[in-house]
């Protein structure tokens, strides 16, 4: 495969939909994409006197996104905005000041509710912070995935022909995009 994704979950949940969700869109993704998760559940609560000596698991996670072509977040929405154990990944992530992990990394943002508006307002909320964060942020297609109990099962398969179709797409072209970033920026 041609370039490796490391992928966020926002849900510490034993049955978290979005981890559901997760497999699904590694079954679906292109050949040209493997998949590697950047774990979020063990991270201490971030704080700026950590900068001089970073504990080993928040640098084990500078150091995967190092490693990664792209990131892809697949997260639900906790009460209009990103769950705060991912919203502290990514603190962690961005610092020390200077040494910010997602400076012009292709990224992509996705997650699943069994709510009607699909995470749409945490994707705003997400998109705003790693637009700080200056990733290279797939804009379109937009996934505001709606998820009722069995569509995404827990193994990843879709139960939806259109669902999965839908998320096969925009898989493609998250690939496609990160092939144009990397055109411009490439990544070792
Ligand atoms: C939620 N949930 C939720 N759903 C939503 O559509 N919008 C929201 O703002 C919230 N807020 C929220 C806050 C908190 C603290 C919890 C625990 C839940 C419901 C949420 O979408 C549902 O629990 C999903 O199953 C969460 O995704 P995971 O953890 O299953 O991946």
């Amino acid at each position: 495969s041609q370039y490796r994704v490391g992928y966020f979950v926002g849900s510490l949940s034993s049955t978290s939909l979005n981890r559901a969700l997760s497999r699904a869109l590694i079954r679906l993704a292109p050949e040209s994409l493997e998949f590697t998760e950047l774990p979020i559940g063990n991270l201490p609560l971030y704080s700026p006197d950590f900068d001089s000596a970073y504990p080993p698991e928040p640098q084990a996670l500078k150091n995967a996104i190092a490693s990664s072509h792209a990131v892809l977040f697949v997260s639900p929405e906790y009460n209009r905005s990103i769950p705060g154990a991912l919203k502290n990944a990514i603190d962690w992530a961005s610092r020390p000041w200077g040494q910010n992990s997602f400076d012009h990394v292709p990224a992509a943002v996705i997650g699943a509710s069994p709510g009607q508006i699909g995470t749409a307002v945490g994707q705003q909320s997400l998109r705003s912070v790693l637009s700080f964060c200056n990733a290279r942020q797939m804009t379109a297609p937009e996934a505001y995935i709606t998820a009722p109990p069995g569509l995404i099962q827990d193994d990843g398969e879709v139960t939806s022909e259109s669902t999965a179709a839908f998320l096969k797409d925009f898989m493609q072209e998250f690939a496609d995009h990160v092939a144009r970033v990397l055109t411009v920026l490439p990544r070792s």
